[in-house]
């Protein structure tokens, strides 16, 4: 059962990770096209169906499956919730959550054509998500602490 539910963490982790690489990706783009344009409605569409249709359910996936695995940890009692790389893993997982959150607001603000950052602020938020998943993924597999 839990190498089952493993998998399935890390398939929802995927999609999740998929979403919040690409996602800043088209917000770049987004800046580029002409308030008004058929290029820029086409980016909502993209932007409103990826948050909705992938990343929204991808990190509620993620989350339940993640916290199971944490609480029914080898040998259970208290899991993996005492372990130092579990709790380092899970500040950056609610940074990564954070990170989201920032997302879908700004998905909504171009939506209603109210952006307020420049190419280059999303150019470097970019990078964010690659950063955090690296660190999480070495601290999940490896388990240096
Ligand atoms: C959302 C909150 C999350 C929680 C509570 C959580 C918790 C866990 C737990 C307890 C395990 C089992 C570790 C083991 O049995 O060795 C695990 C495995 C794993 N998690 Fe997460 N996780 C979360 C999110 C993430 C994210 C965002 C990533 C990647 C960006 C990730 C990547 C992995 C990987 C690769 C494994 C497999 C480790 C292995 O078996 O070697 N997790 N996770």
């Amino acid at each position: 059962m839990y190498t089952w539910i493993k998998a399935f963490h890390i398939i929802a982790v995927i999609a999740w990770m998929a979403g919040m690489l690409y996602l800043p990706r088209l917000f770049v783009y987004h800046c580029a096209a002409e308030k008004g344009s058929v290029q820029s409605e086409t980016f909502k569409i993209m932007e409103r169906r990826l948050l909705r249709a992938i990343i929204n359910p991808a990190m509620v996936a993620t989350w339940l499956l993640g916290l199971w695995l944490a609480w029914r940890g080898p040998d259970s009692r208290y899991g993996w919730f005492a372990s130092g790389w579990f709790e380092a893993k899970f500040a950056l997982v609610l940074a990564l959550s954070t990170l989201h959150g920032f997302f879908a607001r700004w998905v909504k603000d171009f939506a209603a054509d109210r952006n307020r950052h420049s190419v280059t602020f999303y150019r470097i938020i970019n990078e964010l998500p690659t950063i955090i998943m690296i660190a999480i993924v070495i601290l999940a597999v490896v388990k240096p602490f």
